[in-house]
């Protein structure tokens, strides 16, 4: 479990989280929505305890203040919103750097692993720098999967915080990803997404929170909290959702949304 409670987060004088209480479980893939500038990257920010916030934070029934760094690695691949790389490293070079010293067996055989599971296949010696944004994005998720390559260890779940995995992806893509996510859940791990896509997100995490102004207004199952009025509220537009018969999954009418002010 990974459990946030009373997060705040300043930035210089700026208050950008008021308070947030938040958890996931392992075995679900929890995903965070919100529209731009709401505070999700900064919440993930916290729980990575990348950035200065108050409140407290535990990642498997253990403070986080507690950990090394080095056994925080062990136990959690983080992929942010916007990773650049400033030398010309290969794919494999830059797979390798998830390969923490807690790996056994054949890395650069983990590495491929990894690689084809993210659809990069036959990528290993082309230059990181030369891939499009898509097939970055892709390489950096496969660099995280190789640093919490098994779900489980020693009877504990590792986790997977990203940032936005599937934002620049095409659909066939993003498909492949959020299998691959949830296939990572269905083992015993944890997956936390921030997602921008909500049709997606209905269609493939076990619970979301909805960050809006620096809150979380509401979090739960998917199917409670993707309601008109959560995500009208949310996004400050008229939004309609529905549940077909058939799948009885949520979606999202685009077609039906209207803005608030014109
Ligand atoms: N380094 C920073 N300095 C000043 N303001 C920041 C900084 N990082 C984020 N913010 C502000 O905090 C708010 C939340 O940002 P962020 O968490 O990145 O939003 P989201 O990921 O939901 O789009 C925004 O208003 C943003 O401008
Ligand atoms: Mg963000």
């Amino acid at each position: 479990m990974i459990e946030a409670k009373d997060i705040k987060v300043k930035i210089g004088k700026a208050a950008i989280l008021h308070g947030i209480n938040f958890a996931a479980e392992p075995g679900k893939v929890t995903a965070i929505v919100g529209p731009n500038g709401s505070g999700k990257t900064t919440l993930l920010r916290a729980i990575t305890d990348e950035i200065p916030w108050t409140g407290t934070i535990t990642v498997n029934g253990k403070q986080i203040r507690d950990y090394k760094s080095w056994e925080l690695a062990a136990v959690r691949g983080v992929l942010p919103q916007a990773a650049t790389l400033a030398f010309p490293f290969t794919v494999i070079e830059v797979v390798r750097m998830g390969l923490t010293s807690g790996v056994h067996g054949n890395k650069d055989a983990l590495a491929s692993q990894a690689l084809a599971r993210v659809g990069l296949s036959g990528y290993e010696d082309r230059f990181f720098q030369e891939l499009s944004g898509g097939e970055q994005q892709r390489a950096h998720l496969a660099r995280v999967l190789c640093q919490v390559w098994e779900p489980v260890v020693d009877g504990q779940p590792r986790w997977l915080l990203l940032d936005e995995p599937v934002a620049s992806l095409d659909i066939g893509h993003q498909l492949l990803i959020m299998r691959c996510l949830q296939d990572y859940a269905k083992r015993g791990g944890g997956v936390i997404a921030v997602m921008h896509d909500l049709n997606l997100t209905a269609m493939v995490a076990d619970a979301v929170t909805i960050v809006a102004r620096g809150k979380a207004i509401a979090q739960g199952p998917v199917h409670e909290v993707l309601n008109d009025q959560a995500l009208s509220d949310a996004y400050d537009c008229k939004l309609k959702t529905n549940t077909p018969p058939m799948r009885g999954m949520r979606y999202i009418l685009p077609q039906a949304a209207e803005a608030l002010h014109a």
